[in-house]
């Protein structure tokens, strides 16, 4: 067999999908090309469904403390550290977007009269933000929850709520959504670990 013969076998044999090049070759020519753009969109729609709105509740106060730690001093409860980002549904990071907590102490008690257990940050160039708290506790019809507005620079708020995996009352919950659920829900060192990316419709 010729050189050509042998080009031309293989060529044949590629049409016909019964032989597969090494990656290499395929991430070189446009064979992969077509594939590898298929398969990003899926990717892209998965990620950037917008974080769904949810009820702001009754226990709101304006004008929260400026901070990434809402723990107050020798609070009672397992520590809590949340990070993430504030993105676009394109997957831009937002900077400078606004991040109003508030959450139950450990007990499942609201502080109404003051700032326990809340607070508000920016997130940075790359729209990062962490939280430092506790896992807030149950209260009367509610499962675990924290409150969050989340605002763009000069855009509408969102107002929703974030969960916690494996929390039996979940099941029960009217509000929970499992698309407002913590990610990597861990524990290092007793404390717990999680993170949350907001997806803003801007
Ligand atoms: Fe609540």
């Amino acid at each position: 067999m010729t050189e050509f013969e042998r080009q031309l076998t293989r060529r044949r044999l590629l049409e016909l999908g019964l032989a597969l090049p090494p990656l290499a070759v395929l991430a070189g020519s446009d064979l992969f090309a077509p594939q590898a753009l298929a398969a990003t969109p899926e990717i892209l729609d998965a990620d950037d469904d917008p974080t769904p709105a949810l009820t702001e509740g009754p226990y709101f106060t304006p004008s929260s403390p400026k901070r990434r730690s809402i723990l107050p001093a020798g609070a009672a409860g397992t520590r809590m550290t949340l990070t993430g980002r504030v993105l676009t549904t394109t997957g831009r990071p937002v900077a400078n977007a606004l991040i109003d907590w508030w959450q139950a102490d450990a007990r499942g008690e609201y502080d109404n009269s003051g700032y326990r257990f809340r607070g508000h940050q920016l997130t940075n160039a790359r729209g990062r933000y962490s939280l430092f708290s506790v896992v807030p506790g149950l209260y009367p019809g509610r499962t675990k929850h924290i409150h969050v507005k989340v605002q763009a620079p000069r855009k509408p708020a969102l107002t929703t709520q974030l969960f916690f995996p494996g929390v039996a009352a979940n099941r029960s919950d009217g509000i929970f959504t499992s698309e407002c659920l913590v990610r990597r829900w861990r524990t290092t060192n007793g404390r717990r670990l999680a993170t949350f990316d907001f997806v803003l419709d801007v």
